[in-house]
């Protein structure tokens, strides 16, 4: 539209698009780690592209972060997304409450006026738990759901803000910044060149899943994320980008 113009966020997505090679992008005015109103105008972003692609009957799988939290919040009804279905990607990945999958597809389902599924799974996950939890009827069930995803939305983090975010044991830590890691996304965390260094042990969504998914959505911005989107979409599936002007633009200085 003419605003968009008018800010020259037209050109920054054409530019960011052509180097991230991204299918679709979405850029929005602003710098989210100074201000939270630019991480919801992301979420609506995300909302209105969601609204017009979604059918009905999908399944929509979702990851955790604040970022997330900022769809759920701007998640309106989705007219052709009736009696769509919310899950969680992965096994909660150690945050907040408010911050967690589990939380966050309730939000949107209520929200959407649609249905949710739950993963009740600690994390991180010891090899025996894993084992036996795969197992259970309920979960099983879940996770054949969460396989057959029609839609992906996901946050990427800044691997070290996520690690103590996440209160990471100092081994892990230490191994993460020893292979340079510089993003974190689906529990996975990457070094500059997308290559996957350190992988939180939780069921859900493996990488490879995605390629398999029709749509997968990414939602990241701020100036402080900039090395870790650029970093993911060396290798990540690069379906939609929805950012803000100050990660494009950092990211377009590289
Ligand atoms: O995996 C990525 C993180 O969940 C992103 O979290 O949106 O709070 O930065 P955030």
């Amino acid at each position: 539209d003419f605003m968009h113009e008018a800010m020259g966020l037209s050109v920054l997505e054409r530019q960011l698009k052509e180097k991230l090679q991204l299918n679709a992008i979405m850029v929005v005015p602003g710098n989210s780690d100074s201000h939270d109103w630019v991480k919801q105008e992301m979420g609506k972003a995300c909302v209105t592209y969601l609204k017009k692609r979604i059918k009905s009957a999908q399944t929509v799988a979702v990851t955790g972060g604040t970022t997330m939290a900022a769809v759920a919040e701007m998640m309106v009804p989705l007219d052709d997304g009736a009696d769509c279905l919310f899950i969680p990607a992965r096994g909660g990945i150690g945050e907040k409450e408010e911050n967690q999958a589990n939380t966050i597809v309730a939000k949107m389902a209520r929200k959407a006026r649609g249905d949710y599924r739950l993963l009740y799974v600690p994390d991180p996950l010891s090899e025996t738990a894993y084992q036996t939890i795969i197992k259970e009827p309920a979960v099983n069930e879940t996770l054949q759901r969460v396989k057959s995803a029609s839609v992906v939305l996901h946050g990427i983090g800044d691997a070290m803000t996520m690690a103590r975010r996440r209160k990471t044991p100092e081994d892990v830590t230490a191994q993460l910044k020893e292979n340079h890691a510089v993003s974190e996304a689906f529990g996975y965390y990457f070094d500059g060149n997308g290559n996957v260094v350190h992988k939180v042990r939780t069921i859900g969504i493996q990488l490879d899943d995605l390629d398999s998914v029709d749509q997968v959505i990414t939602v990241a911005g701020g100036h402080s994320k900039a090395n870790a989107i650029a970093s993911y979409f060396n290798k990540g599936k690069r379906d939609m980008l929805i950012t803000d002007e100050a990660a494009a633009e950092e990211i377009l200085k590289m």
